[in-house]
């Protein structure tokens, strides 16, 4: 559910027309909006409240400080990754209590910028980190609560570079690990067994893989609290896919079935890490053709949005529908839409059939509000897209678009 709907033959946000804000702003331009956004995170909650649950939502996805204080607001927890992650759940008024720490690479400053926040738990991903975290809390005279990311080994039946919990993958530790390092963390007095995490992907299609992953986890969370140890948080992670094109994700509902189930009469607080599904479709890439070229018998519609604006084309062969902004009639033709930048794999949409479309047309990258933004980069010196919020009292800038000093600051001649 999103609301980015056609009006009149004109593409609208909420009751923006998406013109409007590109005669201000320019393009290419991220354009959100807050009733999908705030709509998903009640819904997503909604579907959880029969049990004792932290909604954390994975700042990675977005992490433009509006849609930060926005989650917050609405009673979110985050999940971070980096000490800049922390920095902007603190900016955007998160509460650090309700913040987990994942990531396989956390530096002891990192560490140390959490644990003086107070978070509520470090996930964490091998026996090194343990023991640096158990140093840096004692350093600080803390005990650093923990949760041992674990891995369950379930195929998540995702893409490739997004499937996280396989064996194979540089996440997580083993069952038989992870048991060994809860029972040496008894001894290490800077260490708290707080919970259980996993996290098997991003983009899942199937509530099979969530149901057995967390079927797996609970037993050990079931395991480590007969040995004695003081968890009560079970941290399933996040990854429900959501429709880019064809897909079928699971519902909701279905979703919180496939994790509530195998939980049934235990004691834990459950703490969930949704990214996509809370901002993916609630955001379009607002960007205007420049030029239309053929080649060989092959058309190119070139924008004025680039792979430095939106990464997953380029780096997954992710899907994105592009619609004009305002459709003209006329005959659809076979073209590929491409960025600016100076790589063959800057390719937005290849082989998309679009209507008539004329230099300086508006078109809109749907789906675009998840690892959008957050993945842009300033690659062939392009300054990052503005960010617009679109609410029910109209629009504002939520973030700048750069320029040109924005891309040498710090440097010197
Ligand atoms: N928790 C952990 C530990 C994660 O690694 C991730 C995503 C999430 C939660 C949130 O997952 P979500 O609910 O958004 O699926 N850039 C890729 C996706 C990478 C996902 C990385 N981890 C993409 O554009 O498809």
């Amino acid at each position: 559910m999103n609301s980015f709907h056609d009006k009149r033959g004109v593409l609208h946000a909420e009751d923006v027309p998406l013109p409007a804000i590109a005669e201000v702003l320019g393009t290419p331009t991220y354009v959100y909006s807050q009733a999908t956004l705030e709509r998903h995170f009640r819904v997503l909650s909604d579907a959880f409240r029969s049990a004792d649950t932290l909604l954390c939502y994975s700042v990675k996805a977005c992490s433009n400080l509006a849609i930060l204080s926005l989650f917050a607001q609405a009673g979110s927890g985050f999940d971070i990754v980096s000490g800049g992650e922390l920095a902007r759940v603190k900016q955007a008024g998160g509460d650090p209590k309700r913040v987990v720490f994942s990531g396989v690479g956390k530096t002891d400053d990192e560490l140390r910028q959490a644990l003086k926040a107070g978070i509520l738990m470090f996930n964490v991903e091998s026996g090194e980190e343990l023991h640096r975290l158990d140093a840096v809390a004692r350093s600080l005279r803390k005990r650093a609560p923990f949760s041992i990311r674990v891995n369950p080994d379930v195929d998540p039946k995702t893409h490739k570079y997004i499937a996280t919990g396989l064996k194979t993958s540089k996440f997580g530790v083993p069952f038989e690990d992870a048991m060994a390092l809860y029972e040496q963390s008894r001894r290490l007095p800077g260490l708290l067994a707080r919970g259980v995490d996993c996290h098997i992907g991003s983009q899942l299609t199937e509530a099979s893989p969530v149901r057995e992953a967390v079927e797996k986890v609970a037993g050990f969370y079931v395991a480590l609290k007969g040995q004695g140890l003081p968890v009560t948080h079970l941290d399933v992670g996040g990854g429900l896919g959501i429709t880019y094109t064809k897909e079928q994700p699971p519902s909701v509902t279905e979703y919180a079935k496939a994790v509530l189930e195998p939980l049934r009469g235990l004691e834990v607080r459950l703490v969930l890490e949704p990214g996509r599904v809370l901002v993916g479709n609630a955001a379009v890439l607002l960007t205007r053709a420049l030029y239309r070229k053929e080649s060989s018998g092959k058309r190119f519609l070139v924008v004025d949005a680039g792979m430095n604006d939106l990464l997953r084309p380029a780096l997954y062969e992710a899907h994105h529908d592009i619609r004009p902004v305002r459709p003209r009639r006329g005959k659809t033709t076979v073209q590929d839409i491409v960025g600016p930048v100076c790589e063959s794999t800057d390719v937005l949409g290849a082989s998309r059939a679009l209507p008539p479309i004329e230099q300086g047309d508006l078109l809109a990258i749907m789906s675009a509000g998840a690892y959008g933004m957050s993945m842009a980069s300033t690659y062939n010196s392009r300054p990052r897209p503005a960010e617009v919020l679109v609410a029910a009292d109209g629009w504002r800038v939520v973030r700048q678009r750069e320029r040109f000093e924005d891309l040498w600051r710090g440097e010197t001649t």
